[in-house]
Formats: C-alpha cells, structure tokens, sequence
C-alpha cells in the first residue's frame, strides 16, 4: 500500500481518572472506509476526538499523529464530523439552511447567496424531501433520521477529505440507520473522502468497511480488511462480537467490504 494518510504511533490518551487509550499505532490510507468497532468504553471516541482535535483540555496525550499533508485537518473544513447526537451538531435556534450553508461560506469562500444556494443543493443529496421547506425549519421540527441527514449535509458541505462518524446512526431505528449507512455509502464513494466510521456493531460495520479495526479497553486488538476480520477473527474478543451476529457467523463475507 502506498504512504499512510495519517500514521499513528504509540498513542495513548488519558483522561483525569482514567485512560483511555494504550499503546494505539494504526495507519490510516486515503481514501478508505476504516471501521473502528468495539463494545462502549473501548476508546472509539476518544480516537475520533484526538484525531478531530475535540479532546478536552485536561485530556493527557502522548505518543505520534503524523499526517502525510504535514498539517493537522482542520475540522469542519478538511475534516467533517457527524456525532451520534445531533443536538451535538446542530444549532437548535438556527434555520437549517443557514447552518448548512455556513461551512460553506466559510471555507468554500462562497457568496452567501451561492453557499445558500449549495446548501439547498446538499439538502436535496443527502435526500431530503421538500428541501426547499426544509431550508427554513429548525432542527427539533424534524425528525431523528432527517435531523442526522442534515447534520451530513453540514459535516459536507466544506468537502472534507475526511469524514469521520461516530455512532452516527446508533440512535436511529434498524431501517433508518440502514438508509443512513447506504447515503454516507454514496457520498464517500462520489467524493473519494476517507471515512472512519465508528460503531458498536460489527454487523453495521461490515456493509460499509474496507477494513475493520476491533478495541477493547483502550487497545487495538486486531485490524485488517473486512471480509478476513469476519471470515477469519483471530481474536476471541473478535469471536464473541462476530458470534452475536447470527448472520455474520453463519453466511459471512458476502457484503463484507465494498472493494476487493
Ligand atoms: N471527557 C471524559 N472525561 C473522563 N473520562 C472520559 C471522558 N470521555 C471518555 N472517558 C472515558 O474514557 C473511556 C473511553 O471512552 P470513549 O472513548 O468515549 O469510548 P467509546 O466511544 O468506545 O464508548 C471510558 O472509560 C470513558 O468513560
Ligand atoms: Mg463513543
């Protein structure tokens, strides 16, 4: 494989009482759709806030992030981040065409005018309906699966390179969340952007990943391409996570990772 995008080596992250991540060295390559799954508390969010820059200040860190530009993304412009919980990034008082279009503007250096003009655009791809209506609502009068949409459109609008989602569907019901996981599929694809898609639930993970990358407790406990992390787990953790998806164990591989 070619350069890493971003090399990470020997990183750990801690927090005031506890820690967080141990000993993580992981290369991520541009343009692929890395799954990071593991069980709550197994350090996916810390790795998608070191990685976003959103670690809080008394966040102890130590070990290397090198990434292949020689500069950090910048979140919200190099780097788009969908959160679990919308109310994490949307403005509840802000008419959702302009908190689309606000990406844009700023980093797009759009006319106000055009960004507005994108983000009714972005709306329609991320399939909104009405989203000429939608432009004007706020976010509570939507509902959970639109609000999510809406937050993609947002996370996109600067056209990140890297867009990273954290349990992004997790709060949806099973259909949604497949609809979900199916458009970030797309808009992935269309724009060639490095996805770190985090998730609990391998099964998820298998329909969208190249490759899966399984935490426990802090630690990477195996990586590799989907299909041979489901068809051939070498972890018992592993096992136990592939072992609670009937599907998975018993017909794998058949939608494991889009590429081959
Ligand atoms: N801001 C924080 N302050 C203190 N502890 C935290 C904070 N965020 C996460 N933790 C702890 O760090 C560990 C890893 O959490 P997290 O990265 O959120 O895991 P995951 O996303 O896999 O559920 C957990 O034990 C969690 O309680
Ligand atoms: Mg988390």
């Amino acid at each position: 494989m070619n350069n890493p995008l971003c090399r990470i080596t020997d990183l750990s992250v801690g927090y005031r009482d506890r820690t967080a991540l141990t000993g993580l060295s992981l290369d991520i390559f541009s343009g692929e759709r890395l799954a990071i799954v593991g069980e709550s508390g197994s350090g996916k969010s810390t790795l998608a806030r070191t990685l976003a820059g959103l670690l809080p200040d008394d966040a102890v860190f130590a070990g290397d992030i090198r990434w292949s530009s020689g500069q950090t993304p910048s979140l919200g412009r190099d780097l788009g981040f969908v959160f679990q919980d919308t109310s994490a990034s949307l403005n509840p008082v802000l008419k959702i065409g302009e908190q689309v279009a606000e990406g844009a503007k700023r980093h797009l250096r759009m006319t106000w005018q055009a960004a507005y003009a994108h983000a009714r655009n972005l709306l329609e791809h991320v399939r909104i309906p009405n989203p000429e209506a939608v432009m004007n609502a706020y976010p509570h009068q939507l509902s959970g699966g639109q609000r999510q949409r809406v937050a993609i459109a947002a996370a996109i609008a600067s056209r990140p390179s890297i867009l990273i989602a954290d349990e992004a569907t997790s709060a949806l019901d099973t259909v949604v969340q497949a609809q979900i996981v199916a458009l970030l599929d797309t808009l992935v694809s269309e724009a060639a952007m490095t996805m770190i898609f985090i998730t609990h639930d391998i099964a998820l993970a298998s329909h969208l990943a190249d490759r899966i990358a399984v935490f426990k407790d802090g630690r990477l406990v195996e990586i590799g391409p989907a299909a041979d992390i489901l068809s051939s787990p070498k972890d018992e953790y592993t096992k136990s996570l592939i072992e609670g998806h009937y599907d998975l164990a018993s017909t794998p591989l058949i939608s494991a990772g889009r590429r081959p």
